[in-house]
């Protein structure tokens, strides 16, 4: 079964609670936190998240493209993230902080933006709940899908199967109702979706047409037939 996981990178950061309900029936709530010098641009912290957490019943998955992510990212369990992705090439300790994030209580999470491979970090999979394959460079919503990615999709949920393991696999960049069914017959399961979204007459329908576009694609899949 897809998710998706709409971003609020596209929607009104003055109506943050009216913008989680205008995508009620969403699995998650992307919340892309930058800091300015990960990527080259600046959103929100953890007293955002804070309050987020207290307006919505849609669990948040963050996305933190920032610096040092050991130092911060529990702070947004705490700050009632249901989902912590942190980025492989910011972190100084990935399998502890990947742990840390789990005794906190939220799903742990990994991201890899589109020039770093997944092969080194094979036998980091079991720590992780989810793995994030950035589809476009972080930092802006609204950019072209990189379809280049989709062989790293293939490979990783190759991984994921010869392992066994229950690893969700989150695609995220320019993902719309013309890209999603090649991320979900590629391998992925969780998919965000800003400007798609958020730039659509009405959110909800919008995410409830990627799912079942997603749903659709995975069901004659190479990688779901098996399971
Ligand atoms: C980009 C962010 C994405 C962004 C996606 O760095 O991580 O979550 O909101 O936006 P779209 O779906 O418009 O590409
Ligand atoms: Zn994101």
């Amino acid at each position: 079964m897809s998710q998706i996981s709409p971003s609020i990178l596209s929607a009104d950061f003055a109506r943050l609670a009216d913008e989680a309900e205008a995508v009620r029936g969403s699995d998650w709530l992307h919340v892309d936190v930058m800091d300015n010098h990960f990527v080259p641009n600046l959103t929100l912290g953890v007293p955002i998240v804070e309050s987020l957490a207290r307006a919505t019943d849609i669990p948040l998955d963050c996305h933190l493209m920032i610096e040092d992510p050991d130092r911060w990212a529990p702070q947004y369990v705490e700050a009632g993230a249901g989902s912590v992705t942190f980025h492989v090439e910011a972190a100084a300790a990935p399998v502890r902080l990947a742990r840390e994030i789990r005794a906190k209580g939220a799903r742990a999470s990994m991201a890899l933006k589109p020039g770093t491979p997944i092969e080194p970090y094979e036998d980091l999979l079991p720590e992780l709940d989810m793995l994030l394959i950035m589809t476009v460079e972080p930092g802006f919503g609204g950019q072209a899908f990189l379809d280049i990615m989709l062989p790293k999709i293939r490979r990783t949920r190759e991984l994921i199967d010869k392992h066994g393991l229950e690893l969700w696999l989150q695609v995220d960049g320019g993902v719309a109702a013309s890209t999603i069914e090649r991320c979900a017959e590629a391998g992925a399961d969780v998919f965000v979706a800003g400007s798609a979204v958020y730039g659509a007459e009405n959110p909800a329908e919008a995410v409830a047409k990627l799912r079942s576009l997603a749903d659709a694609a995975t069901a004659d899949a190479w990688w779901a037939c098996r399971h």
